[in-house]
């Protein structure tokens, strides 16, 4: 795929599905902005969920700081709620950049079993059963959103091989 040299990333996937692997594998680390790192500085714990709205707003302020210099920046949370999506489309617009959506769609038996493997994740099928009914619903209104391209990799073959090119647009 090729992406825009300065734009907004998107990554959007279910908790497993392997967005944290695939930001370390093609970005740079200080391009990737994960809510879980964010949920830790404000919370001192990355499973914090009760510290997300601040972990958020943190994370939103830091991402327009790269945005307003210039610099491609990656967010890497789950991105499978349409409210979480809109508001890095109004980031991404109020500098002036394009918002690029990569998804993950790994089947969920794979991100389960990858979870339960995980000594830093707890908790039970059920969110990630959730998210993935978030995911479903949310591929055909990505365009509509505002994204200018939608990336989506089906399945794990589709995400271990693919690759990252640039493209200047202006
Ligand atoms: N993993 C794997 N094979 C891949 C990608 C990931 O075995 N091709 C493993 C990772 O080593 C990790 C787990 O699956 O133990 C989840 O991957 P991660 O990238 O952390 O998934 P995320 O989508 O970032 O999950 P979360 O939303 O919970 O942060
Ligand atoms: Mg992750």
């Amino acid at each position: 795929m090729k992406i825009p040299e300065l734009c907004l990333v998107a990554l959007v996937g279910v908790s497993g599905s392997g967005k944290s692997t695939f930001a370390r594998k093609h970005f740079l680390p200080t391009q990737v902005l994960s809510s879980d790192a964010f949920r830790a500085l404000v919370a001192d714990d990355e499973n914090d969920q009760s510290a997300s709205a601040d972990a958020f707003a943190a994370l939103h302020f830091v991402a327009g700081k790269r945005l307003a210099a210039g610099r491609l920046t990656v967010v890497d949370a789950t991105n499978v709620q349409p409210h979480a999506r809109q508001a890095l489309v109004a980031l991404a617009r109020e500098h002036d950049v394009l918002p690029v959506a990569i998804v993950l769609d790994v089947p969920e038996d794979e991100c389960w079993a990858r979870t339960q493997a995980r000594p830093d994740r707890d908790f039970g099928r059920q969110v990630i059963s959730r998210q993935q009914r978030d995911l479903r619903r949310s591929l055909k209104h990505l365009g509509r959103e505002g994204f200018r391209q939608v990336h989506v990799l089906h399945g794990v073959n589709e995400i271990n091989t693919a690759e990252i090119g640039y493209e200047k647009l202006f």
